[in-house]
């Protein structure tokens, strides 16, 4: 019989994390000191459970498989991967995963869901068997969104990767694995040179909050779900693909690149994108918008997933 996971740290992510797991058929041994917490982990994984239902529970899977562990000893003791979830501070991570290091089989894969430290760190805050704790940073909603960075750190040996590569690809997850270590891995270091010309042009005066999203989620954003953006620059280079693009729009695009600005995220530059984020927002439902939006993400996970002519 397969052995548990754990999720230490139920916030959030974790809470995502567990749903998926349990979608998937597993065991899960939860702990977070939190008062309530045991409360909210088992309200947050049924409200994700219809998402997960409609993309397909494992023969066997349950949300009574779920257990909730006052002591983390017990929660991590005999479990196959441990995902730490805990608060992102470099200090209460240090703490936390000497604690999981010290109680976990020595063979069990200790996966962080860091957004921003580097594995290397964490290795170096475990004392018994740093080698095979890494990163496996998921995206919000973490049930849903199949990316996960899985990011080794300098102790970590292939096969420690091969097994957290292979237990999230069993999830249904699209790993990929980032491979030299870098502050915010690869996706949200994208995200952030995104933000920055959004945050820059919204400084600039050029759009407004409302006029970036909607630029993003009704322009390129269509195609970025469907297709990554260099593939998407080499069908927009015709039967000249990424060769004529570059070529053709290659000189232009570095000088936009060249204007790029680079903000500094001020207090006066945050209470313009939080009342511009307000003024898109007036009027509208936000429990309705995020469940419209988990809806339709598991519409086009499903098309996507039985649409093999996409990489
Ligand atoms: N929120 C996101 O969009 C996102 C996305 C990807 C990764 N992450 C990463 O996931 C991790 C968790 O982020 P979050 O957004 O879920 O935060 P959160 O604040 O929602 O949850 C953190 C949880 O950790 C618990 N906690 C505190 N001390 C603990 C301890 N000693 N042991 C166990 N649990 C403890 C808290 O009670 C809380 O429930 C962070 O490392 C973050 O960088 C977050």
């Amino acid at each position: 019989m397969t052995r548990p996971v754990a999720v230490v740290g139920t916030g959030t992510i974790g809470a995502s994390w567990a749903a998926l797991f349990l979608a998937r058929g597993h065991d899960v041994r939860a702990h977070d000191p939190a008062p309530g917490a045991e409360a909210r982990l088992r309200d947050a994984v049924a409200a994700t459970w219809p998402a997960l239902t409609r993309l397909g529970l494992a023969p066997g899977a349950g949300r009574s498989r779920l257990s909730f562990h006052d002591d983390l000893a017990d929660a991590v003791r005999d479990v196959v991967l441990v995902q730490e979830s805990g608060p992102e501070d470099a200090d209460l991570k240090a703490a936390l995963l000497r604690a999981i290091d010290a109680h976990a089989p020595a063979d069990a894969v200790i996966a962080s869901s860091s957004s921003g430290l580097l594995p290397s760190t964490l290795q170096a805050m475990c004392e018994h068997h740093p080698e095979r704790v890494l990163v496996g940073h998921p995206f919000h909603p973490a049930a849903l969104v199949p990316l996960v960075e899985v990011v080794p750190g300098a102790a970590s040996p292939d096969h420690a990767v091969t097994a957290a590569v292979a237990f999230y690809v069993d999830l249904g997850k699209r790993p990929i694995v980032v491979r030299r270590e870098v502050p915010g891995h690869v996706a949200n270091r994208l995200q952030a040179a995104l933000w920055r010309e959004a945050y820059s042009l919204v400084e600039r005066g050029v759009a407004t909050v409302a006029d970036i999203d909607t630029a993003i989620s009704n322009g390129p954003g269509l195609r970025w779900a469907l297709l990554g953006p260099l593939v998407g620059q080499h069908l927009s280079g015709g039967p000249g693909g990424m060769a004529h693009t570059l070529r053709h729009l290659g000189p232009p695009a570095q000088a936009w690149m060249d204007d790029l600005g680079a903000p500094r995220l001020t207090d006066e530059l945050a209470d313009l994108l939080v009342s511009g984020v307000d003024d898109e927002l007036a009027g509208i439902d936000q429990q309705a918008m995020a469940a419209a939006r988990d809806e339709l993400l598991v519409d086009l996970l499903t098309r996507k997933r039985a649409t093999p002519a996409l990489p």
